[in-house]
């Protein structure tokens, strides 16, 4: 059974595509970074060969049988150039990232901030590979080495919280926001698999409602960019097989929209109907609008043209 609700704000601006998705005021909760020892074992690595890790802040009382997993977003790199760079910062290695993240919003440890998951075991997961977690592959050149590991590092997380109880789980959610909400699209499936088969299992996923959608030049600008991605990691072998068998373009099960179709897990999609992110890298991206025509419209809605604003809908 499927149960979607999507909730769609027309035209504004104000979303949060790469940012973390609330402002929070109260105490601060700084959560010390899980490195996953075994991970190298499995070959389940970041980009630049470091150690996958997660944060995790125990659930208490009556949510400590329950787990809320966040995937942290932050993009993808798509050619060799591209995740050469990222391999050397935060987002493409554990080496760079801060080893205390500060939990707010739904992963607020605070009742009035945060009444539904307070009190759950609350666990953000790092992004490292560059692929929303789906990647399985390998650069080697004799100069250069990268590693596209996401769904190893997906899959070394989850072995890892398993006897720290998630095993256990009576009920989970299983979110993530912009590449990590594309990323819960690709795993619910195998969460679900994964936890006990009388819990109760959902997915949230904010922001990660990529379009395949044509840009203003009629393009499909943004399925390039991820038909690269799905070549240059190896993420076709491990999208849902019976979307892929299903089309004559399986790297097109990468987008949530075909992907969806064979998902049986309950969802709750939250997505504006043009975020920032895709207004301005999907729909209307730099190369067909040379002469900056929609530089204005990009930077206030409201001066949007009604000619233009034909592409505010869904
Ligand atoms: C929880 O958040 C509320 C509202 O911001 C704040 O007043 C309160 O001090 C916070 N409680 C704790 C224990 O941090
Ligand atoms: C390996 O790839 C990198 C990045 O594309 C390139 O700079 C380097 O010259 C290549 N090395 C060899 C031996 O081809
Ligand atoms: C699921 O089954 C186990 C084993 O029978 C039981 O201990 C647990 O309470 C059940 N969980 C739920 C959510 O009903
Ligand atoms: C999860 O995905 C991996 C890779 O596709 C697969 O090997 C594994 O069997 C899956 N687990 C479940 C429970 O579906
Ligand atoms: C594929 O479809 C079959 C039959 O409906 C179902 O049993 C299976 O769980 C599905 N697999 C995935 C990965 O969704
Ligand atoms: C649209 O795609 C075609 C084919 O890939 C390419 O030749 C053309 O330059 C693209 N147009 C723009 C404006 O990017």
């Amino acid at each position: 059974m499927m149960k979607i609700r999507i909730e769609i704000t027309l035209c504004l601006l104000l979303f949060l595509v790469l940012a973390p998705f609330c402002i929070c005021s109260g105490e601060r909760l700084p959560v010390g970074m899980t490195l996953v020892r075994k991970a190298t074992a499995h070959g389940a690595v970041c980009l630049d060969g470091s150690l996958p890790a997660y944060h995790l802040h125990r659930g208490f009382g009556a949510g400590s049988n329950n787990w809320i997993l966040q995937f942290e977003g932050g993009g993808w790199c798509n050619d060799i150039s591209s995740c050469l760079e990222r391999a050397k910062t935060r987002r493409g290695s554990t080496r760079y990232m801060s080893k205390l993240e500060v939990f707010s919003g739904i992963l607020s440890n605070n009742a009035s901030l945060n009444p539904d998951f307070y009190n759950w075991n609350r666990v953000k997961l790092r992004y490292c590979d560059g692929a929303s977690f789906s990647g399985d592959s390998k650069f080697d050149n004799g100069t250069s080495l990268l590693y596209f590991r996401g769904q190893r590092i997906w899959e070394a997380i989850i072995h890892d919280l398993l006897p720290k109880g998630l095993s256990r789980a009576r009920k989970a959610l299983l979110s993530g926001c912009s590449a990590g909400g594309l990323a819960t699209f690709l795993h619910s499936h195998n969460f679900t698999k994964m936890l006990p088969s009388n819990a109760s299992v959902k997915c949230l996923s904010d922001a990660g409602f990529f379009l395949d959608e044509r840009d203003i030049s009629l393009n499909y600008s943004m399925r390039s960019f991820y038909h690269d991605l799905v070549a240059l990691q190896g993420i076709e072998q491990n999208l849902n097989p019976n979307c892929t068998r299903s089309t004559s373009n399986p790297k097109l099960c990468f987008f949530p929209q075909y992907a969806l179709n064979y998902i049986s897990t309950p969802y709750f999609i939250l997505n504006s109907a043009y975020d920032v992110f895709q207004f301005h890298h999907s729909l209307v991206p730099p190369s067909p609008d040379l002469h900056g025509h929609w530089n204005r419209c990009k930077l206030d809605p409201a001066a949007c043209s009604a000619t233009r604003s034909v592409y505010c809908k869904v």
